[in-house]
């Protein structure tokens, strides 16, 4: 605005000398001219002064009009590639889900990133809002920053009350209601791989809930995954009532029986497979039709899914170790009591599995389901049992 009005006198002032060098006397002409020349000079360096001035104390913008060609350049120094490859810096956002999914399933087609990308582990938090084990998570990521993002995705009428200093500070995902066993909870998971998905750096995305514990320190849980071939989902073909016996013969042509598979829910998948589930609608149609309670979709979609769409990607286990022996519909919450160096001698016993087609005894990487009362006696242990 200050510069408009600076121009318009220039303007005005070169208009005059026309007017009147045609009735002024030929001699009072060259004094005249000398004396507007100055004038106009001196507005010259005004005028550049004070577009210096704004462009430095109140941005380019304010002098964007009049100055518009010559300063074209600045505007453009942001749109380098910093502006595709950094992390959104507020989780916070407006899109709906078909919008975000839209959004996070573009994929770029060269396979090198022309940047130094530090492959990262998304740990997704799918909870109801509180985090009663908290400290023992801030203890295991305590200085390894750079190779992890959380996201935690909860109740919508949950407020986060984390100090700024937690790592997860600012790290809630928009939610919305998920109920287990419905679709809205596999919603809820694409939700956290979706946003999970909007930082390129993050390579791996593990599914975790409140109720879980890390069974070894951060560098190792990072490398297992890193240097494993396949990802970590459970998925297998249990033929009696609680597996085929939900099958359901609509799922056809898309799922057939033989096809039908069963897993917990907790995932581990690579960014390839985490496009692939935020892509799909093909199967989440029949599914979310025909895999009602008592199907329970959490344990059956994203497993079948998998196993026809990257059977040869998948390890067909979970990371995260349960305990069934209690029977029942549930697996076994731990209390206070629980927790003892024996109780852990049996959590790390006893492993048998296979990692990179060689048999191995490290199986799980995470443990559930933790009462909050085994909060203290957990961080007491943390250094000894858990390694952190
Ligand atoms: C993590 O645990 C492994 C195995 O127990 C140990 O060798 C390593 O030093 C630990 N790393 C850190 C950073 O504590
Ligand atoms: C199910 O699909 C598989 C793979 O497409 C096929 O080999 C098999 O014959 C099918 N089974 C039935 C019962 O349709
Ligand atoms: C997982 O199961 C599929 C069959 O659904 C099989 O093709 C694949 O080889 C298995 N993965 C591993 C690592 O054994
Ligand atoms: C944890 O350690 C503290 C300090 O050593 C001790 O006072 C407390 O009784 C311990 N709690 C449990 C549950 O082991």
């Amino acid at each position: 605005m200050q510069t408009t009005r600076v121009v318009v006198p220039l303007e005005e002032g070169g208009k005059d000398p026309i007017v009147t060098s045609r009735t002024n006397p030929s001699r009072a002409l060259p004094l005249r001219l000398i004396q507007l020349f100055g004038m106009f000079l001196s507005l010259c360096i005004a005028f550049w002064f004070v577009s210096v001035y704004a462009i430095r104390h109140f941005g380019v913008q304010s002098v964007m009009t009049s100055v518009k060609s010559t300063f074209q350049p600045c505007f453009n120094q942001e749109n380098n590639l910093d502006l595709w490859i950094k992390p959104p810096s507020n989780l916070m956002h407006t899109m709906s889900d078909n919008e975000l999914f839209w959004r996070a399933t573009l994929v770029p087609r060269r396979k090198k990133y022309p940047f130094r990308r530090v492959p990262k582990i998304a740990y997704m938090f799918l909870t109801k809002g509180p985090l009663p084990l908290g400290p023992i998570w801030e203890k295991f990521f305590k200085g390894h920053e750079g190779l992890f993002s959380i996201y935690m995705h909860s109740l919508p009428t949950f407020e986060p009350k984390f100090p700024p200093n937690s790592v997860f500070y600012n790290r809630q995902i928009p939610s919305q209601i998920s109920e287990w066993g419905r679709m809205s909870m596999c919603d809820a998971e694409k939700r956290l791989l979706a946003n999970a998905l909007l930082d390129i750096s993050n390579e791996w995305f593990i599914l975790l809930s409140e109720s879980c514990i890390p069974l070894y320190n951060f560098s190792v849980i990072y490398h297992y995954i890193l240097k494993s071939r396949h990802s970590f989902t459970g998925a297998f073909d249990d033929p009696g009532p609680f597996g085929r016996g939900r099958y359901n013969d609509n799922m056809a042509p898309e799922v057939n029986l033989s096809q039908w598979r069963k897993g917990p829910q907790w995932f581990e998948v690579n960014r390839k497979l985490a496009v692939n589930i935020v892509e799909d609608t093909t199967y989440y149609t029949k599914f979310e039709q025909f895999c009602r309670p008592a199907c329970y979709v959490d344990e059956h979609y994203f497993p079948t899914m998998l196993s026809i769409q990257a059977p040869h990607l998948i390890a067909n286990r979970s990371l995260t170790w349960v305990d069934w022996s209690r029977g029942g519909a549930h697996p076994a919450t731990f209390g206070r009591a629980d927790i003892t160096e024996e109780f852990f001698k049996r959590v790390y016993g006893g492993q048998q599995c296979t990692y990179n087609n060689q048999p191995s005894s490290v199986c799980f990487l995470f443990a559930r389901k933790f009462a909050p009362s085994t909060l203290e006696p957990l961080m007491n242990l943390s250094s000894k049992v858990l390694g952190l």
